[in-house]
């Protein structure tokens, strides 16, 4: 089913990352979750620089943020970057990115989200929860706080 998936891997270690940060996806499938860097007042900055899948649109990482409960996807998307929760609002499953399709999938029962996280199709009925992502310099600044 999935075509044309990119992933990189990052190591957390090598980046001096304190959580997990996910891979790139051009489209669904699996992704590997990877160290984000500790958020700095409310802010978690994701270099360019350490996911260079990322510098184009269609391509998105998953990160485990400290002190979030739930994943959340670092989509680049046609029009910017966006950032959402990879929690699925139907029942709970990780939501995924499909590049080709330029949006979230969920792997469970097919409900779709727009990269912002607005529902595109069902079942699931709520939209993800969407945090504040742009880009700053050679980075991306998620707002977590
Ligand atoms: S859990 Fe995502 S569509 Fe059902």
């Amino acid at each position: 089913m999935p075509v044309g998936r990119r992933q990189l891997i990052v190591h957390g270690s090598q980046l001096g990352l304190a959580a997990s940060v996910v891979g790139l996806a051009g489209c669904a499938g699996r992704m590997e979750v990877k160290a984000a860097p500790p958020a700095e007042n409310g802010i978690v900055r994701i270099p360019l620089a350490s996911h260079p899948g990322l510098e184009v649109p269609g391509a998105a990482v998953a990160l485990d943020i400290e002190g979030l409960d739930d994943q959340v996807l670092l989509v680049h998307g046609p029009d910017g970057f966006s950032c959402v929760t990879r929690k699925c609002t139907h029942m709970g499953c990780k939501v995924e990115y499909d590049g080709a399709a330029g949006h979230i999938q969920c792997p469970c029962h097919g409900s779709q989200y727009e990269n912002d996280g607005t529902n595109k199709k069902g079942p699931a009925k709520k939209p993800l929860t969407q945090y504040t992502a742009t880009l700053d310099g050679d980075a991306v600044a998620i707002t977590i706080a």
